[in-house]
């Protein structure tokens, strides 16, 4: 069995929870992130199937004294991490137009999906076993992507993604001596609450696609976008 451990944000459900329950079926020890464990029932019940390799803490991303508490207390532990997936998410659903930008709801965005991650890797670096290669994936969107083709909706989700694709450049330099690969994961449109169910994926593939994606990253490809299907996405 493996001895990798993964440290997994939002997952009580979506993706993130996909993505606890494929890593633990695949041996790994997961400490797997939610804001709530009275909605948290899906990863309750699977640490009922693996009680010694999955550990469940609470912390909402966009409190930066919760990911400080949280990374003193694997510390403390002992913690050592092969892998952070910064992949708790959220989107502005009503900020499609310049003409109905609700600020609260666009400055969230960017508190989870860019300075969440931002302050989670800079808390938790020190906790990662460099012994070894060690990962970071951002759980991205290719709406995020400067480049692509888009159209014009959700101003914060879009602009905060482009940012968690800065901040995957950025670390990707910063970190290339320090065998730290980082990489940015476009998951595909996927069912899930915030996908919808009309999403073109389901959540296993598009788990097992993030998953494989991290499994070839390399101090060699470190600092790029891929899909959920292994194609690397222009930023
Ligand atoms: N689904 C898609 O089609 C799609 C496409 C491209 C990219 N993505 C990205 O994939 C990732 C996962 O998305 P999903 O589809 O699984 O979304 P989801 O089903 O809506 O789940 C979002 C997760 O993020 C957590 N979260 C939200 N705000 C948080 C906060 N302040 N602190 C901590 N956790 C927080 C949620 O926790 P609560 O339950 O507590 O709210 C939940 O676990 C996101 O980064 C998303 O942007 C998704």
């Amino acid at each position: 069995m493996s001895n990798l451990v993964v440290l997994i944000t939002g997952a009580n459900r979506g993706i993130g929870f996909e993505l606890a329950r494929q890593y633990l079926i695949n041996g790994w020890t997961v400490i797997a992130t939610c804001r709530n464990l009275e909605t948290a029932v899906g990863l309750v019940s699977l640490k009922g199937k693996f009680p010694n390799k999955l550990s469940i803490e609470l912390m909402d991303i966009t409190c930066p004294e919760n990911i400080k508490t949280l990374a003193g207390k694997l510390s403390e532990e002992n913690i050592k991490l092969d892998l952070i997936v910064n992949n708790a998410g959220y989107l502005d659903r009503e900020n499609t137009s310049i003409h109905t930008i609700n600020y609260a709801n666009a400055e969230m965005s960017f508190k989870v999906n860019s300075l969440g991650p931002l302050y989670l890797t800079h808390c938790f670096l020190p906790l990662m076993n460099k012994k070894r290669l060690c990962k970071i994936a951002v759980i991205s969107s290719a709406m995020g992507s400067l480049s692509l083709e888009q159209s014009v909706d959700w101003y914060g989700y879009r602009m905060s993604k482009a940012a968690a694709n800065m901040l995957v450049v950025n670390l990707s330099k910063e970190l290339v001596n320090d065998n730290v690969a980082v990489v940015a994961v476009h998951p595909g449109w996927v069912q899930t609450d915030m996908g919808g169910s009309t999403a073109s994926e389901n959540v296993v593939d598009s788990a097992l696609g993030v998953m494989n994606v991290i499994l070839n990253l390399s101090i060699d490809n470190t600092g790029n976008l891929y899909s959920f299907n292994g194609d690397e996405l222009p930023f």
